[in-house]
């Protein structure tokens, strides 16, 4: 996707470069530990996410899902172990900082401003993604017509759905390197989610890793390269999606 100009030599280093550090970044995870206030909930979470893969991370309610994402996009500090996205080691970095190194979290029930407008929150992805106000919503509108019709409409008042395609609309206009996404199902109907993911698809083939968590396996797994099921603050088993299906089954499904 990246334009390369070329020079008298047949090389520009500088869009090299450029097109080095843009490459969706893989994710490796080393006896990762997080606590609440006492308690600990990650207990040595190890985890290697391929770079550009689309990652599912499943597992039963309280398995720790939720926690490890919030370490991945800063928002919580482990107490061991070490995370490494491409070449950031999570940690050296503030994270009000990982929003302009391309990692990008939609959390668990909706990363939007609900007391907003449409419009307003829109704003503010450019102000992480240096995009004008005009090509955020021409793109946002292109892909979620609903979303143009409520644009004046506050962003907590519509639909669960429409919220949903409103966070979501970050990942499609900032262009994350990895993009962390919590339960983009919860509370919509099927027909949603299988648009949803199929832009969560499309996105990752422009070149973007993704890792979800989701409740629904089957949904998780079709568009999935690779999975993981977590239990009980660790990682049990890792694999390809045909696999971690069975795992799933005999692990915690039935
Ligand atoms: N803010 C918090 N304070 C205290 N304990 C918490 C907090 N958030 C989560 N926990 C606890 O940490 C454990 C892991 O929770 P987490 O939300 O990561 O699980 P999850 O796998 O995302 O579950 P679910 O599928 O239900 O979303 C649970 O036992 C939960 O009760
Ligand atoms: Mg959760």
């Amino acid at each position: 996707m990246s334009i390369q100009h070329t020079n008298s030599q047949g090389v520009e280093e500088s869009n090299v470069q450029a097109s080095v550090t843009a490459l969706p970044p893989g994710v490796t995870v080393r006896g990762l530990r997080a606590s609440y206030g006492r308690i600990e909930v990650l207990h040595g979470v190890d985890l290697e996410v391929p770079a550009g893969s689309v990652f599912a991370l499943l597992g039963p309610n309280g398995a720790g899902k939720s926690t490890l994402l919030k370490v991945l996009s800063g928002r919580m500090r482990p107490t061991e172990g070490e995370v490494r996205i491409g070449d950031l080691e999570l940690g050296r970095i503030p994270s009000e900082k990982l929003a302009r190194q391309g990692i990008c979290a939609i959390p668990e029930g909706r990363g939007i401003f609900p007391n907003l407008s449409v419009r307003e929150n829109l704003r503010i992805w450019t102000y992480v993604g240096d995009v004008s106000m005009k090509d955020v919503e021409e793109q946002t509108y292109a892909t979620f017509p609903v979303l143009k019709q409520r644009r004046r409409q506050l962003a907590g008042t519509m639909s669960g759905g429409e919220q949903q395609m409103l966070a979501i609309s970050r990942a499609l206009v900032t262009k994350p390197r990895l993009l962390l996404l919590d339960e983009l199902s919860m509370g919509l109907a099927p027909l949603i989610v299988a648009e949803l993911y199929e832009l969560v698809g499309q996105l990752a083939n422009q070149g973007m890793t993704v890792i979800l968590v989701e409740q629904f396996v089957t949904t998780a797994l079709a568009v999935a390269d690779r999975a993981a099921i977590m239990v009980h603050g660790r990682v049990e088993q890792q694999g390809t999606p045909e696999a971690m299906a069975e795992a799933a089954h005999s692990i915690y499904l039935a």
